[in-house]
């Protein structure tokens, strides 16, 4: 892929070094020189065991210690929300209490659940009203990086903080001295609290809500404290709304073994790691360095508004004197192959949005938002495109007709990537969530043996809720 860096405009930029960002006329965040080490995420809950999650308002630490609390909505008080744990082909059973004052569910995402579990308000299950609760069960069938999050009114709920991970483990996982889990996210905020403004016509149609200030696990990020020749598995999630992340680790080569939760080959990242919301990669990190050295790792997505995310720092004693060489390759999961002979093709357009950059026009018949296949799709998105006949291969070519950049996230299915800008691709990575710059094209395959209606949206969440979202069904 061409790396078309876009600009994000004078409503950003970067306060020295750190992962701070003023938008607009919203005051400076000043944080905090760091201090200790990296929050430590809490114990991770087993959801075959049968779990609560229950959302509310909570209080969090965001901008660090010693900073005033941050109002957020939350899983069990927690931002991010538990981790969630689970082996491969066990069953997940979480009971949603809703203490929220409005509706939600929980998608699981890119988890190939049946259809009911999907968490669609309105089109795979009631919305879950407040003060009601909602019974998620479901056998996960594949092992990997996976998120969960509400469906309903995204951009806010998710925005203010309601998203954690689901870790599907491996029965034989690559051997590793630490696995770190790394939640993404970006947030507005002035004044020290989360800016309003959800879903403003200037986000919606331009970049998203892009934030000033980033999170790793709900807390502004603190060097993380490794040792010589120590192997790391990292599990990167991008639970933003709208930023997309380009990091670089600096001079460590770190090997990229699983896209989306679905194993890979592995094989040496060739450039920025590049995560667009709800896109997730596993690498695995040998700390090559010597006791005392740093590791800066940065985020050079927008152009001209490289920051430092993190950095890691050597501690003096080694793990062992070479780094590991056992092997990293992680088995596939179940899923069927497409069969290309004889598929079903479907084309998507996106459209609409403005032109480009400040005060540009509006592209391609979009009206006030965002189209697909010409439709601007705001509210209930039961009615499908199309039908693809259970067992069948879909071939979708995703057309970006639009100025700006989209991760759009399939349901129900994982994907091959098989071509880009109409060549065949040499990987043909599995995926859920496939990020296209402007005016470029992707096709992908998958078989559609998950019956039921699905979604198809950009996971830019002011983009969906404007209209980038569509709907497929198969039977
Ligand atoms: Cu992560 Cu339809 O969403
Ligand atoms: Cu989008």
């Amino acid at each position: 892929m061409t790396l078309k860096r876009p600009n994000i405009g004078r409503r950003a930029f970067l306060i020295g070094g750190t992962a701070a960002i003023a938008a607009g006329t919203t005051a400076l965040v000043r944080l905090r020189k760091p201090q200790g080490n990296v929050q430590l995420p809490a114990r991770p809950l087993d959801p075959s065991a049968g779990i609560r999650l229950t959302a509310a308002r909570a209080q969090v630490p965001l901008l660090g210690p010693g900073t005033v609390p941050v109002n957020v909505w939350a899983y069990n008080g927690q931002v991010p929300g538990p981790e969630l744990r689970i082996r491969q082909g066990k069953k997940l059973r979480v009971l949603l209490d809703n203490r929220l004052s409005e509706d939600t569910t929980i998608h699981w995402h890119g988890v190939r659940v049946p259809n009911p579990m999907d968490g669609v308000p309105k089109m795979t299950q009631p919305p879950v009203a407040p003060r009601t609760t909602y019974d998620y069960e479901f056998v996960v069938p594949d092992a990997g990086t996976f998120l969960y999050h509400p469906h309903a009114h995204s951009s806010e709920q998710i925005g203010r903080g309601l998203y954690g991970a689901l870790i599907v483990e491996e029965p034989d996982p690559p051997a590793v001295d630490r696995e770190l889990v790394w939640l993404l996210d970006d947030w507005r905020i002035d004044n020290g609290q989360i800016a309003g403004g959800f879903g403003n016509g200037m986000d919606a149609l331009m970049n998203g809500r892009v934030g000033n200030t980033v999170t790793i696990n709900g807390r502004v990020p603190q060097p993380v404290a490794v040792r010589p020749n120590e192997r790391i598995r990292l599990r990167l999630l991008n639970i933003a709304n709208a930023r997309i992340f380009g990091l670089h680790f600096g001079g460590l080569r770190p090997v990229v073994i699983a896209i989306d939760g679905q194993p890979a080959p592995p094989r040496l990242a060739d450039g920025p790691i590049l995560l667009g919301p709800g896109m997730r990669t596993d690498l695995i990190l040998d700390m090559t360095g010597k006791p005392g050295d740093r590791v800066q790792i940065t985020d050079n997505f927008y152009n001209g508004l490289e920051y430092q995310l993190t950095s890691f720092t050597y501690a003096s004693s080694p793990v062992r004197q070479t780094p590991l060489s056992t092997p990293i390759d992680l088995r596939p999961n179940p899923i069927a192959e497409p069969n290309l002979d004889g598929a079903e093709h479907h084309e998507m357009v996106f459209g609409g949005g403005m032109m480009s950059g400040m005060g540009g026009g509006m592209m391609g018949g979009g009206g006030m938002g965002w189209t697909v296949n010409g439709l601007v799709r705001t509210d209930d998105p039961s009615d499908a495109l199309f039908t693809i006949p259970r067992g069948r291969t879909a071939v979708f070519d995703l057309r970006n007709e639009t100025a700006w950049w989209h991760p759009i996230h399939l349901h129900g299915h994982s994907f091959r990537v098989i071509s880009r800008n109409g060549t065949s691709t040499a990987r043909k990575d599995r995926q859920d969530t496939i990020l296209i710059p402007p005016q470029e094209t992707a096709e992908i395959a998958f078989v559609a043996d998950n019956p039921g209606d699905w979604m198809v949206h950009c996971h830019i969440l002011e983009h969906q809720e404007a209209g980038m979202m569509a709907t497929f069904r198969v039977s």
